[in-house]
């Protein structure tokens, strides 16, 4: 009897141990992993909740992933204090960010970035929801096979959630069935490029391409994003090492990519989608111009177009709005980016037209590589991977950097949910509003920090970011996703439970 005690014992724990290691590999998480909270009805309590009608004092009650109420304290505030009540006093509690821009590089090139923690990153930064771009993941999604690919390898990977762009590239452009596929799998619109992409499958289209998806999309109530740059003649290429120009510094990389490839760009979309005879606006089709970094020309025709009725938005990256060229360093490729940084004066006019409306809305471009292609080394601008990483900032830098501008949580919110969500097409996201997603995001504006290397940063290659060293005023406290507290003073939640976004 003893002996079998003994000897059974042990065998028992072992088989145990085996039944806990099957459920962990072969169950979904559990609800309770998805969110740091144990509850799915509760209430936020803050001072500063931004809300379409402006700001309130008051609470937020959420059930079921929604938003099911929005209550002024006066009249309300004895009546939800009996339930569950999380109360961030002064803190602000903002709808999440959407991030209508990021590179999520997989699958493919998940030594790049990748879902797990390109979207761990968001969470920390407030960002409920990414659009990932379809450039930069390997192969590019530019078919419903490959968004497949996209969606497949984002399973249980997401803290947020994330939709997809697909890609308008000459080989799938003139091809009806192929595009119209991609639109019925689900990506939210396409993408392309009017000059060369960096990426060899993924080539850059010309107007003709451009008007063809313009008129399927039309059909599909979808927008056609545009990397607004082209190669002009008038801009010869500087080859590193001629002996004039060093690749090291700046304004040499300045030189190779003028305001004017932009402009020439704009020119051309802005004719494309005025000419009633070939669709665009006049047939519904919607046109958004990715990352605009030139305030001047390029602007003036974009703002010349929508006075004249045509469907254009425009975005703009915080490091347009953070950074000038005269302040980059020789050699620190870090900053490099295409369309360039420029001027300090054109940061000045971009943050000009931000605040009086002519520029949207607000996105990352968050476009890393692996640590080698950005030749930090030898400082070669020209060869270097174009591409800054921001993700987990954009929130204290927009906000750090505007306050000179006067900048207020309802434009914060406006540039950063509710106008992305309206160019995604998500409509139950965006808002504090009853009804949406509980896509959440609790910061305290006055906290300030220096980005350091003692700074929890969660994207793949933490210190290769432009903005190390910078002194940021804004802190993340808390990040809700449809209901699940997924971020919270530091920590995740066991599970990353964001979901893929698919257009219906
Ligand atoms: C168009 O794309 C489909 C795949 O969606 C492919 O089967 C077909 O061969 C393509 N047509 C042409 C003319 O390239
Ligand atoms: C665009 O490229 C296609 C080839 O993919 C070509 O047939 C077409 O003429 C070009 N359009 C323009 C405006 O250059
Ligand atoms: C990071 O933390 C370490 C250990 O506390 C400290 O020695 C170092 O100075 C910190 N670095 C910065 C940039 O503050
Ligand atoms: C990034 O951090 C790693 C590990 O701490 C370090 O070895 C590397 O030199 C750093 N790179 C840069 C560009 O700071
Ligand atoms: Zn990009």
């Amino acid at each position: 009897m003893k002996f079998l005690q003994w000897s059974v014992l042990p065998l028992l724990s072992i088989l145990a141990s085996f039944l806990v290691l099957y459920m962990k590999t072969s169950s979904k998480p559990s609800n309770s992993d998805c969110s740091l909270l144990p509850h799915d009805h509760y209430w936020i309590y803050s001072k500063l909740i931004v809300t379409p009608e402006g700001i309130i004092n008051g609470a937020v009650e959420v059930k079921g992933g929604s938003i099911v109420s929005v209550v002024k304290q006066e009249y309300q505030l004895g009546k939800v204090k009996e339930g569950h009540v999380l109360d961030y006093g002064e803190a602000v509690l903002m709808p999440g960010l959407i991030d209508v821009h990021s590179h999520l590089d997989e699958p493919g090139r998940a030594e790049w970035e990748g879902f797990f923690s390109g979207t761990k990153a968001a969470a920390a930064g407030g960002l409920t929801t990414l659009i990932d771009m379809p450039l930069n993941s390997a192969p590019s999604t530019v078919s419903e096979e490959t968004l497949k690919l996209k969606v497949d390898a984002a399973q249980e990977k997401l803290y947020v959630d994330v939709g997809f762009w697909g890609g308008l590239v000459p080989d799938n452009a003139f091809n009806k069935s192929s595009l119209e596929g991609l639109l019925r799998a689900g990506v939210l619109g396409l993408k392309s490029f009017m000059c060369p992409s960096g990426i060899n499958d993924f080539p850059m289209t010309n107007s003709s391409h451009i008007k063809e998806a313009l008129h399927i999309l039309a059909k599909y109530k979808r927008p056609i994003l545009i990397h607004a740059e082209i190669e002009l003649d008038s801009v010869s290429p500087v080859e590193p090492n001629d002996g004039i120009d060093d690749v090291r510094s700046y304004s040499t990389y300045l030189k190779t990519r003028p305001p004017s490839m932009e402009e020439a760009a704009i020119r051309e979309l802005v004719n494309l989608v005025q000419d009633t005879t070939v669709g665009g606006s006049a047939e519904g089709a919607h046109l958004h111009i990715v990352h605009l970094s030139d305030a001047r020309a390029s602007l003036d025709l974009i703002k010349g177009a929508r006075t004249s009725g045509a469907s254009i938005t425009v975005e703009t990256c915080p490091h347009y709005l953070a950074f000038s060229s005269e302040q980059i360093p020789d050699g620190d490729t870090r900053f490099k980016c295409a369309p360039p940084i420029r001027d300090a004066e054109n940061k000045q006019i971009l943050w000009e037209a931000l605040m009086e409306g002519h520029i949207d809305m607000l996105s990352s471009d968050h476009s890393p590589s692996v640590p080698e292609l950005k030749l930090l080394d030898k400082g070669d601008f020209l060869k270097a991977w174009g591409g800054i990483s921001s993700l987990q900032f954009v929130l204290p830098v927009t906000w750090s950097y505007g306050r000179q501008y006067g900048v207020t949580l309802n434009q914060l919110s406006s540039w950063w949910s509710e106008r992305p969500a309206k160019l995604a097409g998500q409509g139950l996201k965006g808002a504090i509003v009853s009804g949406n997603h509980a896509d959440l995001v609790v910061w305290e504006p006055e906290t300030e920090f220096e980005l350091d290397e003692n700074h929890s940063i969660y994207h793949k290659h933490p210190n290769i970011t432009a903005y190390m060293g910078t002194k940021l005023s804004g802190k993340v406290l808390a990040t809700f996703v449809r209901g699940n507290l997924v971020y919270s003073k530091g920590k995740h939640a066991p599970a990353a439970c964001g979901v893929p976004i698919l257009a219906k």
